[in-house]
This record gives structure tokens, sequence and C-alpha cells, in this order.
């Protein structure tokens, strides 16, 4: 980033504040459990939470925040948790829509959208179309997203390519294979965190993390904000990023 028009030094931040934070929100149920409620709560209080989060990140000079709220291996759960976090994500787009339309923000939905609900597919889609001009900030929502599962939806569209003679397979190559991913023209996370203290990434952006510094954050989802953000983007400040180079000379 360039220091003098970097949202980051705009914030006051300084030039290595990342670019683009990717966030594992986990910890819902064991918030509800400790407490005494029913898992629901915890993911209506982790809505909260993600509303802070994408207020302080914009705060910090971030540019990008994606964030992973429903794994293609979450359908695994009860069919009323699922349902209940089917409703979350519809009760947050109508709700927040037309803020984060007006304060620049453009909205995203990765993963496979087949298998959602008519009304949600049409609402993501309201929701991405809405805010497809702006570029303040962009908030990317993996919903029924799996890694596994989006590497193998690339594969099968530059399989087509092939087949319908747009492409030899010698010419696929790094980028021609992003470009096929559902975070395509997005940048890759520099920062991934992961909240409740589990240590695992549980098929969240696997090809786009292959270089990410990971911070494992112990608070539970419900309780991060900006105090635990601006901790996870110190920590990630004090790391020497080397891409598979030799560390840089001192000084
Ligand atoms: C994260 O919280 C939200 C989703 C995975 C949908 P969890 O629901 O996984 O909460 P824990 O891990 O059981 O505490
Ligand atoms: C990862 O959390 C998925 C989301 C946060 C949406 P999980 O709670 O589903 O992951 P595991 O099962 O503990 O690995
Ligand atoms: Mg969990």
């Amino acid at each position: 980033m360039k220091a003098a028009t970097s949202p980051a030094a705009r914030s006051g931040g300084g030039d290595d504040v990342p670019n683009h934070v990717a966030i594992i929100m986990d910890g819902n149920g064991r918030w509800a459990a400790a407490r005494g409620l029913p898992r629901g709560a915890g993911h209506e209080r982790g809505v909260e939470a993600l509303r802070r989060t994408v207020e302080a990140a914009g705060d910090l000079g971030i540019s990008y925040l994606t964030v992973y709220s429903f794994s293609t291996e979450n359908w695994r759960r009860p069919a009323e948790e699922v349902n209940a976090l089917f409703g979350l994500l519809r009760a947050y787009v109508r709700r927040d829509l037309d803020r984060l339309r007006d304060k620049g923000v453009r909205i995203r939905i990765i993963g496979e959208r087949e298998s959602l609900p008519a009304d949600l597919q049409e609402l993501v889609q309201r929701a991405e179309r809405e805010t497809a001009e702006n570029s303040d900030f962009h908030l990317t929502v993996a919903f029924n997203y799996g890694g596994r599962d989006e590497i193998v939806r690339a594969a099968r569209r530059l399989a087509q390519d092939v087949i319908d003679g747009r492409l030899m397979p010698g010419q696929i190559d790094e980028a021609g294979f992003a470009g096929k991913l559902d975070t395509a023209g997005l940048p890759d996370p520099d920062l991934l965190i992961r909240t409740s203290g589990e240590q695992r990434t549980s098929n969240f952006l696997p090809w786009q993390c292959a270089y990410a510094e990971i911070v494992f954050a112990n608070p539970l989802w419900p309780d991060f904000g900006g105090v635990a953000l601006r901790e996870a983007v110190d920590d990630y400040r004090a790391r020497e990023r080397r891409f598979g180079d030799v560390a840089p000379k001192a000084g």
C-alpha cells in the first residue's frame, strides 16, 4: 500500500495494516451454553459482533473483510439450527443492506448458492447488485462455503472451458485457476483470525490463505469486537512475512 493515500495511512494505522482480514467466527454455541441459553441466542449475539467488527475494521484502515458464517459441513447440525442460521442471514441483509450500501460497502456472498432457499438466493443477489458500484470497503460473507467445494466447482468450470475449446489444459495457471474461484477479483487475505481458541481452519479459504498470517484469538465470537480485532492486527504487524524468500536484512 502506498503511504499517503492508503486507508491505513488515513486511519493513522500505518502501512502494515492488513489489507484483507478473514475471520472464522467461532464460539457462538459455547457462549450461549456458558449462560444456560439455547445455541440460537449465541448466533444472535454473533450478528452484533459482526456489526461491531465491520465498523472497527473500517476504522482500522482494513479494506477487505471476509467472514465465515456457514460452512458446507454445518449442514450436519440439527435442521432447527441450520434454519435459524439461514434466518439470521436473511435478517442481517434485510436490516443492514441500506446502511451498508449508503456507507460505500460492497457486499459479496461466496459459497455454493443452489442449495440455499430461493428467497435467500434472491436476497443475496440483491445485496450484491445494489452494492456493486461501491468500493470504500469490501464485506464478503462466506455462506454455505467450503474451500474444497469451491475448488471442485472451479475445476468444473475449467473443464467446461476445455470441452468448449476455449482453453487448453496446459494454459491453466494459478491466476487462471484463482479467477474461477468464488473469490475472483478479491486479493488474498493477509490475516486469518479464528476466535474461540480453536486452532484449525475448518475448510475456510484454503487456496486464498496459502500465505496468510494466522491468529488464534481466545474470545468467543459474540464477545469479539474492536479491541480484539486491534490485538490481532497488532500481532500481525509484529510478524515478518517472507513468502518463501530469505529474511530481509536488518536496517
Ligand atoms: C460459530 O459458532 C457459528 C457457526 C459455525 C455457524 P458455533 O456454532 O460453531 O459455536 P461453537 O463452536 O459450538 O461454540
Ligand atoms: C467453522 O466453525 C465454520 C464457521 C465458523 C461458519 P465450526 O464450528 O463449524 O468448525 P469445527 O466443526 O469446529 O471445525
Ligand atoms: Mg464452532
